[in-house]
C-alpha cells in the first residue's frame, strides 16, 4: 500500500495545476454552447445568472470535489470508499465512471468531426464554398458510414497516447504547451473577427442586457451549463485533484479556472458572433454553428483560410484535453482498484469507448446506418448525451454536495480545504453555508427540470 501511494505520480507546480484543471473545463462547450445560449437568453443578463450559478453551484461542487480527491489521493470509487468505507458510497463513483463512458461515446465522435474539419481546413477544402456545399459536406460527414468511424478511431488512438504517457509527461506536458496556445489562437480569430465591417451586431448579440428574457427554464439551463462547463459530477475533478500538489490553494485553483473558463467561452463568442453577422447569417445553435456556418463564414474574409486553421486548430485542442479529464477518470479507478497497469487500462477503456462509440458516430443524424434505431424514444447519440449531461451530471453534483456537505466531519474538511488553517476560514466558512443549504436546493430543480418533472 505504501508502495501505491508513493509511486502514485502527480503535478508539479501549482501552474500545472491549474493548466490541466482549466484543460478539463475548457472543451466544446465553451465553443458552441456558451456563446450561442449567452446570444440567445438576453446576453449580458445570462451572464450575471450565469456568474450567480457559477457561485451558489459551481464552485462549491468543484471544491467538494477536490476535497474529495486531495485528501483521499484515490480515484473516485476509492475516494468515497476510504472516506466511509464498506456504506455503499463506493457505488456513486461507479455511477461517476459509468456517466463518463456515456460522455465519451458521443464528446469522441463531435472531436472526430473537429479533427477531420481540422484536416479539411488545412487541405484548403473550404475555398470558396456555398451554404449548399457546406451543408452537404456536413451531411456527408455524419451520415458516414466510415469516415466519422474512422476519426473517432483517430481521437481516441490520440488521448490514449497521450494518457499512456502518464499524469506528468502526459497530461500536464500537454496542456501546459495547448493551452496557452489555445489562448493565442482564440485572440488571433477575435481581432480578424472584430475588425471586420459590421461586426459591432455580433458583439450585441453576445452582450446585449435583456432581462426580458431571464425565465425559469433559462435559469435552469445556466446552472446546468455551469456544471457542464466545469467538468462536475462525474469524477473528473476529484481525479485531478488527487495529483495536485499538497500546497494548492483550492479555493484560488477552484476560482482561476472558473473565470479563465468564462473568458475563453465570451472570447470564442467574439470570434464566432462579429463574422457570422458581418456576413450576414443567421447564428444557428450547436453542431450547425460550428461545421456549417463557420466554415461558410471564415472561407469568405480575408485571410480566412488561415483562420479556419486556427479556428478548428483550437476546438481540437479545446476537445482532446477536456477528454484526457474525462478518460483518466476510469483509467486510474482501472489501476488503483482492478489493479491494471496504466497502459492496459488506457486501451481497455479506449476500447470501450469506441465499442459504443460506434453507435453514436453511426446515430448522429437520422439518415445515418442507425439513424432510425431509438431506445427510450432516443437515437443512441441523443440518448448518450441526455443520460450523461441531463440525468448522471446533476446527480452526481447532488451526491457530492450531500456528502461533502452532510457525511464528511466538518473538522477535516477545514483542515484540507484551509491547507491547516493557512486559508482564511470566512471563505471556507461561506462555502459550507452554500454547499449545505444552497447548492443542493438548485440542483434538485435543475434535476427534476431535466427530466421533465417540472417544466
Ligand atoms: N467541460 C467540458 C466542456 O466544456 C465537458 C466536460 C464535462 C468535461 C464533464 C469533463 C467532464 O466541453
Amino acid at each position: 500500500m505504501q508502495d501505491l501511494q508513493q509511486k502514485r505520480e502527480g503535478f508539479s507546480s501549482g501552474l500545472a495545476v491549474f493548466f490541466a484543471t482549466l484543460g478539463s473545463a475548457v472543451g466544446l462547450g465553451n465553443i458552441w454552447k456558451f456563446p450561442y445560449l449567452t446570444g440567445q437568453f438576453g446576453g449580458g443578463a445570462f451572464l450575471l445568472i450565469y456568474f450567480l450559478c457559477i457561485i451558489l453551484v459551481g464552485l462549491p461542487i468543484m471544491l467538494g470535489e477536490f476535497y474529495l480527491g486531495r485528501s483521499t489521493r484515490k480515484n473516485v470509487v476509492g475516494a468515497y470508499e476510504q472516506i466511509k468505507p464498506g456504506q455503499g458510497w463506493g457505488y456513486t463513483g461507479i455511477m461517476a465512471v459509468l456517466g463518463v463512458y456515456f460522455i465519451m461515446f458521443f464528446y469522441s465522435c463531435v472531436a472526430g468531426w473537429v479533427y477531420l474539419y481540422l484536416f479539411k481546413a488545412i487541405s484548403g477544402d473550404f475555398a470558396g464554398i456555398t451554404a449548399a456545399v457546406a451543408k452537404a459536406q456536413f451531411g456527408g460527414v455524419v451520415v458516414g458510414p466510415w469516415s466519422p468511424i474512422i476519426w473517432q478511431v483517430i481521437v481516441m488512438a490520440t488521448v490514449s497516447a497521450i494518457l499512456i504517457m502518464g499524469v506528468k509527461q502526459g497530461i500536464e506536458r500537454i496542456t501546459k504547451t495547448l493551452m496557452p496556445l489555445l489562448f493565442i489562437l482564440i485572440i488571433l480569430c477575435d481581432i480578424r473577427a472584430l475588425t471586420l465591417p459590421g461586426a459591432g451586431a455580433g458583439v450585441d448579440f453576445m452582450f446585449n442586457v435583456d432581462f426580458s428574457k431571464i425565465t425559469a427554464p433559462v435559469i435552469l439551463t445556466a446552472l446546468g451549463l455551469s456544471f457542464f462547463k466545469l467538468s462536475l459530477g462525474i469524477g473528473t475533478m476529484v481525479t485531478y485533484s488527487s495529483y495536485f500538489t499538497h500546497d494548492n490553494n483550492l479555493f484560488g485553483t477552484a476560482a482561476k479556472v472558473a473565470v479563465s473558463d468564462t473568458l475563453v467561452s465570451m472570447l470564442a463568442g467574439l470570434a464566432i458572433f462579429p463574422a457570422v453577422f458581418s456576413f450576414g447569417m443567421e447564428p444557428g445553435a450547436g453542431p450547425g454553428l460550428l461545421f456549417m456556418t463557420i466554415p461558410l463564414v471564415f472561407s469568405q474574409m480575408p485571410l480566412g483560410s488561415i483562420l479556419l486553421i486556427a479556428f478548428f486548430f483550437l476546438s481540437s485542442i479545446a476537445a482532446t484535453t477536456a477528454m484526457l479529464s474525462l478518460v483518466e477518470v476510469p483509467v486510474a479507478y482501472f489501476v488503483e482498484e482492478k489493479g491494471y497497469g496504466r497502459k492496459k487500462a488506457v486501451m481497455v477503456n479506449a476500447l470501450i469507448i469506441l465499442g459504443f462509440g460506434v453507435l453514436a458516430a453511426l446515430s448522429a443524424d437520422s439518415s445515418a446506418l442507425l439513424g432510425q434505431v431509438t431506445v427510450f424514444g432516443k437515437s443512441f447519440f441523443d440518448l448518450f448525451d441526455y443520460l450523461s449531461s441531463n440525468v448522471i451530471l446533476p446527480l452526481g453534483g447532488l451526491i457530492v454536495a450531500i456528502f461533502v456537505g452532510y457525511v464528511v466531519k466538518p473538522a477535516e474538511l477545514r483542515r484540507e480545504l484551509t491547507n491547516d488553517g493557512a486559508i482564511p476560514v470566512v471563505l471556507f466558512d461561506a462555502f459550507v453555508f452554500i454547499l449545505r443549504y444552497i447548492t443542493p436546493v438548485l440542483l434538485v430543480l435543475v434535476f427534476l427540470s431535466s427530466i421533465g418533472v417540472i417544466k
